[in-house]
């Protein structure tokens, strides 16, 4: 029996995890699974390194390729999604817009990890923009997903210095290393409550 001096027991979370690309991010959230969460599905728009890191770990996969129908591409994406019953959907390197289908049935539950300090240097090159403007300091943002461009409530963010020989690359890659700390931490935080996810850090 719990007392009101013994925290509930921490439920377990299953994770289904978005990606397009190298799938270096998923990488960090396969091997931080313990108490706290799973990886029980990885998905992909396109046949990618990230399907194949998913395949060598015994990760239930599935590449949902858009077609020319892209309210069509949204519904078989939350079957896909649906089918695995996850309490969290991590956007890691996912390179489409989640459609309002999407938001509907997972809004809430949803999260992404963008690589620049929101709001600033939103979108799909957000490295190379805070470069280009000539930024000092960017980071790792995570956030809810909303019906913006990475424009939901923030969740977790750290800083990364912009050293004077960076060039997107290296950039890229030093923000990396903090995105893959940042988004475990994040799910090991994460807790369920209803329909929604509570995340204090
Ligand atoms: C990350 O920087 C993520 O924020 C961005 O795409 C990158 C994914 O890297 N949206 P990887 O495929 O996990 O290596």
């Amino acid at each position: 029996m719990t007392t009101p001096h013994q925290p509930a027991a921490i439920a377990h979370l299953n994770v289904v995890v978005l990606v397009s690309g190298t799938g270096s991010l998923l990488q960090a959230i396969v091997d931080g699974q313990d108490e706290h969460y799973s990886v029980v599905k990885v998905i992909a728009d396109v046949p990618c390194q990230g399907i194949e890191r998913a395949r060598a770990a015994g990760i239930a996969t599935e590449v949902v390729e858009m077609g020319a129908d892209r309210a069509e591409w949204n519904q078989r994406l939350v079957a896909a999604v649906d089918a695995a019953q996850p309490d969290v959907v991590v956007s890691a390197g996912f390179m489409k817009i989640l459609g309002k289908d999407f938001l509907d049935r997972f809004e809430g539950r949803t999260i992404n990890t963008h690589p620049a300090l929101l709001p600033a240097f939103k979108g799909a090159h957000g490295v190379r923009d805070a470069l280009a403007y000539g930024a000092k300091v960017t980071g790792s943002t995570v956030h809810f997903v909303d019906a913006g461009v990475d424009t939901g409530s923030i969740i977790a963010q750290e800083p990364v210095r912009i050293l004077a020989e960076d060039d997107e690359a290296s950039l890229h890659e030093r923000i990396k290393v903090v995105e893959r700390e940042l988004i475990v931490s994040v799910l090991r935080a994460a807790r369920v409550e209803g329909e929604a996810l509570s995340i204090q850090l």
